[in-house]
């Protein structure tokens, strides 16, 4: 008898870091992946891409700040594949080199927090709320929220990053929203924990970025292949910059 695939749902995978975490769990013999985007087309050319390598992709239209669309893509998934294994939380925006109030805390326009926050925390929240209950219909389910290690509370001393208050603040929520439901998980076999996928060349990160979107899906898929009783509401480091797993400090 052969086992079911397992369903994976990758937000914001139209492009970027989202695109090459599907393609790498595609590549994974019993892992169907759910690509999914709030432009129709750009997903829909996306899942393309992927089953034109043969890979075992399917697509619907998901924009994570909206309720009627996170309402009608859990309908259509549990119509169509009837359950959801693996969600990897990488949708996401970054106001930093968009919005120059942003080189300072103190000019930080509350709207643009505001709107960090909606899709950066908020965004994942609703989707916690949606998709947790059809994992704990089965008591499995691996959650990997993108973060970044500038979120690590002992990173902000440090002159290599930019300060980033909106971006930072979101996903320092993010984290808190990983342990939290961490908590809330404890005894289950729903493992949810937050990585750092390193500083990526795609649309956010910018041509000087040193890695590209394809090492950054590295330990996303890590994540969320772990085996029964693996980490917990933990914080990763990207495998590839330390050569094993490695936890960062919160
Ligand atoms: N790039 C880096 O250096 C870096 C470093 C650390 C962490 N990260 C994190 O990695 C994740 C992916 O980043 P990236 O570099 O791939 O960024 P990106 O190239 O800007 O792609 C962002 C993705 O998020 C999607 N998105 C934004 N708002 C959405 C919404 N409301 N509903 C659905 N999808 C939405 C975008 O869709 P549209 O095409 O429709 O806009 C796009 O697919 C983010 O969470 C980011 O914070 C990136």
């Amino acid at each position: 008898m052969t086992e079911q695939k397992k369903t994976a749902v990758v937000t914001g995978s139209n492009r970027g870091l989202g695109y090459a975490i599907s393609r790498k769990l595609a590549q994974i013999s019993d892992i169907c992946v759910i690509v999914t985007s709030r432009k129709e087309s750009e997903g829909l050319a996306a899942k393309q891409q992927l089953v034109d390598e043969g890979l075992d992709v399917d697509f619907h239209s998901l924009d994570v700040t909206d309720d009627t669309s996170v309402q009608q893509f859990t309908e259509w998934l549990q119509a169509t594949h009837g359950r959801v294994d693996i969600l990897v939380n990488n949708a996401g925006v970054n106001p930093t080199s968009s919005h120059p109030e942003e080189a300072s805390l103190l000019s930080v326009q509350s709207q643009t927090l505001l709107s960090t926050f909606e899709t950066n925390v908020l965004a994942v929240l609703r989707i916690f709320q949606a998709l947790i209950p059809l994992m704990k219909a089965q008591n499995y389910g691996r959650i990997v929220n993108v973060s970044t290690e500038m979120a690590s509370l002992s990173s902000i001393p440090s002159d290599f990053y930019p300060l980033a208050p909106s971006y930072r603040l979101s996903k320092l929520g993010l984290n808190g929203l990983t342990a939290i439901l961490a908590k809330e998980l404890q005894g289950s076999n729903i493992l949810v924990n937050a990585y750092s996928p390193g500083w990526l060349k795609t649309d956010m990160g910018g041509e000087n970025a040193p890695f590209t979107a394809e090492e950054g899906a590295e330990t996303a898929v890590y994540l969320a292949t772990l085996p029964d009783g693996g980490s917990q509401g933990q914080f990763f480091a990207e495998l590839r910059k330390l050569g094993e797993p490695i936890h960062l400090p919160w």
